[in-house]
């Protein structure tokens, strides 16, 4: 585990500028659903975070808010009177119908949601190809960013499956709680049956795990179990519980900007230079064997 306690945490996004310069910069267009059908794991929390972490560092990345809950959109400070464009009119109307709002941090752009989305589900079930939704208007969105994260709903249902359908991986936080586990093995059967059926690329391309108490012997036996069955798909990095990080979305800020200093910021920005190391070992692989 990433000891929060580490001197390199220090000024963390340098670290994270640093690892860029270092480990060059990929321009592959990427999307990445953040996915876990049980709420509360820290699925919005990740995605807000992530995106900031990245964004700072030069990367052009657009938040899809997929849950009608809207708690990414609020998280970064966009009211709900200005809402005008949505997910919910991106899957019904197609891309030409939404421009992404941009957000107080540069590089960083949202489709917001509101309740409206809540009603998708059911208005959709009809229409043929309503798992390829999402997929068709990021076909045509997705070129101008180099990173989507699509923040899922907490079920398995019809906006779940959109951000399968569309996305290139899936990124699951798990909770540090007694039923951690309970659960993953049916997000992992359905990201095979879409695998199968609709995106035979589709992987899932880690699992973060958040709201870790090192004082709690529970959330260590948690942090062993998921890495004794899941490996190296676990990231190193393990988000702690941090009081600033739920206090942040009350300020429309991500933790980053809301509490840069503290454990859940850092540990948020120690997380994107990770997944930037992992994205590029992945790329010398590739190079290697072409
Ligand atoms: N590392 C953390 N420490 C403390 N609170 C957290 C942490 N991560 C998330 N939370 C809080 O837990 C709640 C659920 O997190 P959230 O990201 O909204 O989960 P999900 O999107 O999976 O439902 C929110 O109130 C959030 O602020
Ligand atoms: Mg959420």
């Amino acid at each position: 585990m990433t000891p929060i306690s580490d001197p390199t945490y220090a000024n963390p996004l340098c670290d994270t500028d640093r690892l860029t310069q270092e480990l060059g910069y990929d321009n592959s267009r990427k999307i990445i659903a953040v996915a876990n059908q049980k709420g509360g794991v820290g699925k919005t929390t990740t995605t807000i975070n992530l995106a900031t972490a990245l964004a700072a560092v030069g990367r052009k990345i657009l938040i899809i808010d997929s849950d009608s809950q809207g708690n990414a959109s609020t998280g970064l400070g966009i009211a709900p009177s200005d809402r005008r464009q949505t997910t919910y009119d991106l899957l019904t109307r197609g891309a030409s119908a939404v421009v992404p709002m941009a957000t107080s941090i540069p590089g960083l752009s949202i489709i917001p949601a509101t309740v409206d989305l809540s009603g998708a589900e059911i208005e959709l079930v009809d229409i043929p190809d309503r798992h390829a939704l999402l997929k068709t208007a990021l076909d045509e969105l997705a070129g101008d960013y180099d990173l989507v994260l699509i923040d899922c709903p907490p079920a398995l249902g019809l906006l779940t499956l959109n951000a399968l359908v569309a996305a290139d991986e899936v990124l699951v936080p798990l909770q540090c709680e007694f039923f951690a586990l309970e659960g993953l093995s049916m997000l992992l059967n359905t990201v095979e049956r879409v695998c199968q059926a609709y995106n035979p690329d589709l992987t899932v391309s880690g699992i973060v795990l958040t709201m870790y108490d090192k004082r709690n012997r529970l959330s260590r036996e948690v942090v062993d179990d998921v890495r004794r069955v899941m490996g190296d798909k676990v990231y190193q990095t393990v988000i702690p519980r941090n009081v600033r990080v739920s206090e942040a979305p009350s300020y429309g800020k991500p933790v980053m900007l809301h509490a840069f200093h503290s454990s859940g910021a850092q540990a948020y920005v120690h997380l994107a230079g990770e997944m930037l190391r992992r994205e590029a070992a992945q790329r010398h692989v590739l190079q290697g064997a072409a």
